[in-house]
């Protein structure tokens, strides 16, 4: 996997600042037993000596090496109970004087088996991922404030069913669909008219997925589409699109409000087929119909996008209706 340098040097320093968190939290925890618990700072103490003693032991070639070796052993594994029994005694857990690790494999030296340690890759795309996030609206909207009063109750619109009816099955969809998110899972078309809540319900899920610890990407398809074209065409190593298609959940917003262009219809068949062949569901939002959908994009997009979840919104432009209600 390729990446921008800056990632690799933000992770670096990430990995720096935890190992010197750790570090502190062990110091800490050391003099705080050495100030409320000197017996069990002397037992460590001992603890330490017989360490120094098997350097002195190897040192010195002693012909008896082996005798002392094993007594040593013996009473560095004594010390070791003692500790650990001292510590949990007040409360403690056994550990408690240990080095801390982060990252037990490589120690959060980032380094396991003189390879970059798995810890640092992560470290590495979660900073790649922050940096496409920062220009959305990721934390503005959740589930709570979607309110179902916007949408009109009184006449059917499609299938004998009122714009509520219909916005609160999509609503149940989506907040069920956050709580079992799972990989893999399919993905979800959300089709309808400009301020009908499209946005928000998609970032409501992206925020009840972060919180479960997947990675998510949101973009508007313009903005997604055009940094992966300038990495594209302008030679640089490719974040963006490595990222597309490594996120958890992908959420591609505004699909059809971007320049049209053969590049553009060729790199969504790619991002979206590349994501299903993984297991990676996709959430595209558009104000196409599957008509324009398909004259735009072509059959073997729109034959993919068919086998996501389909979610017709309805009703009138809550967008409109919430500034007016600002105005009164
Ligand atoms: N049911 C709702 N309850 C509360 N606020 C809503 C609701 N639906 C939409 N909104 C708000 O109205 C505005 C427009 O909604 P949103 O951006 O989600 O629409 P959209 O379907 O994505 O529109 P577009 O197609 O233009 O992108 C946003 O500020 C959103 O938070
Ligand atoms: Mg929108
Ligand atoms: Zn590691």
């Amino acid at each position: 996997m390729s990446f921008d340098s800056k990632y690799y040097h933000i992770a670096e320093a990430q990995l720096s600042e935890r190992k010197a968190r750790n570090d502190r939290l062990l110091a800490k925890n050391q003099s705080e037993i050495a100030v409320n618990y000197p017996e069990i700072a002397e037992i460590q103490a001992r603890l330490s000596r017989t360490t120094s003693k098997i350097i002195q032991l190897i040192v010195s070639r002693s012909s008896d090496f082996e005798e002392k070796f094993g007594e040593i052993e013996k009473e560095n594994l004594e010390l070791q109970r003692m500790l650990e029994q001292s510590l949990v005694k007040i409360g403690k857990s056994p550990d408690y004087l240990d080095v801390k690790y982060t990252c037990k494999k490589c120690k959060d030296s980032g380094y396991y088996d003189g390879r970059r340690c798995e810890c640092f890759f992560e470290a590495v795309k979660a900073a790649a991922m922050e940096d496409l996030n920062k220009s959305s609206p990721l934390s503005l909207s959740d589930f709570n404030d979607f309110s179902l009063a916007y949408y009109d109750d009184s006449q059917p619109v499609a299938f004998g069913c009122t714009a509520r009816e219909i916005m609160g099955e999509n609503l149940d969809f989506c907040r069920k669909y956050a709580e079992d998110f799972h990989l893999p899972c399919n993905g979800i078309l959300m089709r309808g008219a400009t301020g009908l809540g499209k946005t928000h319900l998609s970032l409501s899920i992206a925020n009840e997925v972060i919180k479960k610890g997947y990675s998510v990407i949101y973009g508007s398809a313009p903005d997604l589409f055009g940094k992966a074209e300038q990495e594209h065409f302008g030679n640089k190593e490719r974040v963006t699109l490595e990222m597309l298609y490594d996120a958890d959940l992908l959420i591609m917003d505004d699909i059809g409000a971007e320049f049209e262009s053969k590049f553009y219809v060729s790199l969504f068949y790619t991002i979206i087929n590349n994501r299903m062949n993984s297991g990676k569901p996709t959430i595209v939002s558009t104000n196409l119909s599957l008509n324009d959908l398909l004259s735009r994009y072509g059959d073997r997009t729109v034959s993919r996008l068919k086998t996501m979840d389909d979610l017709p919104f309805a009703g009138t432009d809550v967008r409109l209706i919430r500034a007016r209600e600002k105005r009164n």
